[in-house]
């Protein structure tokens, strides 16, 4: 079955989907996308995701008539056309096609949108095996890495050095050598006092779905934790650090820069938010 993408109002067949050349989101990355975990049919944590896209676009001004509610429906109908039931939704919006010029057509052109799906592998049942390595590069972003812009540059080369280290992420720090995020997720650590911990909200990093649903189910696990910064020798000498995004639920990070953290095993605060965190996206 060809795999079915929806462009700019159509379904069209993925291999013949195009947009134009003019596109703002190909010209400029003028543009913010989303990305989706949908389990059995049912999409996690859909109000979070479609709430993070309305505010990255009102902070780059771009107006999109189209309701969530409509947006919705084009989703189901994608996951539909390319029978996904598992899988991950990839929405993206951009300041659509106009005549190459930096400021926003003066005239506003429709937002282009594209949204696609692909089957993957239902979650991890293995901790274990789901445990991943990561490196440590400089974060080499823009400042506003709150915003979802499709602009992935240094995300895209950050990514790639971290694969040809044969590691799963790469753990970015700022100047000061604070750990803002990953490369495409939100970084924890249990901290050498036994601390949960992850950075707070701002400019520098990307308020991540799954980070605000994992700190909502922290509330009655006796985890202790804060969103406090932390460096990057905290996360160095952390008992735990783990990950989280759509597309790593909650991932053990047992090696970092080649090193073997807390035990080299996924640990206890990690594999009791996995395990909460599938039952969550299970049955909202
Ligand atoms: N990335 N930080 C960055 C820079 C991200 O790109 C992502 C997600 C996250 C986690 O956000 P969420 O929990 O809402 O997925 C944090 C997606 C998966 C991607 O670019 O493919």
């Amino acid at each position: 079955m060809a795999a079915i993408a929806y462009v700019n109002g159509r379904y069209r067949p993925l291999r013949e989907a195009s947009v134009n050349v003019e596109d703002r989101g190909f010209q400029f990355g003028d543009g913010i996308y989303e990305v989706l975990y949908v389990h059995n049919h049912r999409l996690a944590d859909a109000e979070l995701h479609l709430a993070r896209m309305a505010r990255s676009l009102g902070e780059i001004s771009l107006h999109l008539t189209l309701s969530p509610a409509a947006l919705l429906v084009i989703i189901r109908e994608v996951l539909r056309r390319n029978r996904v039931s598992t899988g991950l939704v990839y929405m993206q919006i951009t300041r659509g096609a106009a005549r190459r010029d930096h400021p926003f057509p003066a005239v506003p052109v429709r937002p282009g949108i594209v949204i696609t799906a692909r089957t993957r592998p239902a979650p991890p049942t293995d901790i274990a095996a789901w445990a991943g390595a990561a490196i440590t590069l400089p974060d080499e972003r823009w400042a506003r890495r709150d915003i979802k812009s499709t602009n992935l540059l240094p995300n895209v080369l950050a990514r790639q050095k971290a694969r040809l280290a044969g590691a799963y992420e790469a753990i970015l720090y700022d100047a000061q050598g604070y750990v803002t995020e990953g490369a495409a997720s939100n970084v924890w650590i249990v901290d050498a006092a036994g601390t949960l911990r992850t950075r707070p909200l701002g400019q520098e990093i990307l308020p991540g779905c799954t980070r605000a649903a994992v700190l909502q189910m922290l509330h009655g696990t006796g985890i202790a934790f804060t969103q406090t910064p932390f460096t990057l020798e905290a996360l160095r000498g952390a008992r735990e650090i783990f990950l989280t995004s759509a597309t790593s639920f909650v991932k053990p990070i047992t090696r970092l820069d080649g090193v073997s953290i807390g035990n080299g095993h996924p640990g206890p605060a990690a594999t009791e938010l996995l395990a909460r965190y599938l039952q969550h996206i299970e049955a909202p």
